[in-house]
């Protein structure tokens, strides 16, 4: 797999240096990167390449309506602010933005002029796709996503937590601006779009205090309603061949239908949230009858990939919450009730380690990403 070849051509020397500079400490990986701030260096070096260039982002004064069309797929202008003027119908970018949000812009415009197949180079992380799961709504399924993508991301893996419930609170978690969502990712995947890795980046956030990458809510919750089982598979397979990432959270909705259980067959490792209470209880007998009968029926063993959790463990002391209910051999991880979840200040709770609720969920983390036995249970 290659690297895209990108030129930035711009008479602002500060200006080159300080973009290429920042590409190839955060993108080395995806871009081969050449710049010139003069223009008859630019334009001899566009004569003689004989090498194609994917991308070239050229200034107002070093562009040409003469710039030969076969060496370069994609010219994007970086302007300083909104063009009072479309210039040849090319492409415009504020120069003046975020990096991460520059180098997004370029990849959306790049993969959306070039349908077909780019060929791009891959990380080298081997993916680890961690399930959140439990049959009972409220549990704590995107608390426990969304605490284990921050603690993840603390113990510097790099971390995408991926949200396919059908109503997102991700804004309540992370923050990011950006004019592209999981609608973007919903609308690729049905095109059957072969640059998915690239619209990934594209589409993707990162929270500014975390560093978690995410996708913001789509539009509309009927989009993923419209999202075939394939559909999201494709996706997750997709984090897998990428390699970016050492484990991507997926915060799944609570019903166990045919899209979740394609998503449960994808992931490596699958935590299922379990509650005290009857009814609680009696949903997790019936999740559990239904994983025997999918495992005689379609010989899926999800269980062998299951950690089991008990969540908002009203004991007191966490010693004591560890003999309770000898009966559920199955938990390996006992959460505690922690009443400052249910407040305002529900992102601290997950880094304080001094409170028995943070210190399980950083022992589960360490369970997670530590654990490179990736791809256990697959189909026997
Ligand atoms: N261990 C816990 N202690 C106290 N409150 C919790 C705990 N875990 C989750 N909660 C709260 O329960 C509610 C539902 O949790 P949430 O993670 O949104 O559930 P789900 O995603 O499974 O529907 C939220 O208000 C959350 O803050
Ligand atoms: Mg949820």
């Amino acid at each position: 797999m290659a690297k895209l070849n990108l030129v930035i051509a711009d008479t602002d020397e500060s200006y080159v240096e300080g973009l290429y500079n920042f590409i190839m400490g955060h993108y080395a990986n995806r871009f081969h990167v050449r710049s010139y701030t003069k223009k008859s260096c630019l334009y001899n070096f566009l004569s003689q390449n004989v090498d194609q260039i994917d991308i070239l982002l050229v200034s107002l004064d070093l562009y040409s309506a003469a710039i030969p069309q076969d060496t370069v797929k994609t010219l994007i202008i970086l302007s300083a602010g909104k063009l009072a003027l479309q210039i040849d119908e090319r492409d415009c970018i504020n120069k003046y933005q975020h990096g991460d949000k520059l180098i997004k812009n370029i990849i959306q415009i790049f993969t959306d002029r070039n349908q077909g197949a780019i060929p791009v180079a891959a990380g080298n992380k081997q993916t680890k796709i961690v399930g959140v799961y439990s049959p009972i709504g409220g549990a704590g399924k995107t608390t426990l996503a969304v605490g284990l993508s921050m603690i993840s991301a603390g113990m510097g893996s790099s971390v995408f937590y991926l949200n396919l419930e059908n109503i997102h609170s991700t804004q309540t978690f992370f923050k990011c601006e950006h004019n592209q969502n999981l609608s973007n990712i919903l609308y690729h995947l049905k095109e059957k779009n072969k640059n998915m890795i690239l619209k990934i980046e594209a589409c993707r956030c990162i929270d500014e205090a975390n560093g978690v990458h995410y996708f913001l809510p789509p539009d509309s919750v009927g989009e993923m309603d419209d999202m075939l089982p394939e559909d999201l598979q494709e996706l997750l397979r997709q984090f897998k061949i990428m390699g970016e990432y050492h484990v991507v959270f997926v915060d799944m909705s609570s019903s166990f239908d045919r899209r979740n259980i394609a998503i449960m067959e994808v992931c490596d490792d699958i935590i299922v949230i379990a509650a005290q209470g009857n009814a609680e209880q009696m949903k997790m007998n019936a999740f559990k009858q239904e994983l025997d009968i999918i495992s005689r029926k379609y010989d899926m063993h999800f269980a062998d990939k299951m950690t089991f959790v008990l969540n908002k463990c009203r004991e007191k002391r966490i010693d004591a919450m560890q003999h309770i209910n000898d009966k559920d051999k199955h938990i390996e991880i006992r959460l505690p009730f922690h009443e400052a979840l249910t407040t305002s200040k529900q992102i601290s709770c997950y880094m304080d380690t001094d409170s028995a609720f943070g210190q399980s969920l950083n022992r589960l983390a360490r369970m997670k990403i530590t654990d490179e036995t990736i791809a256990k249970g697959r189909k026997k």
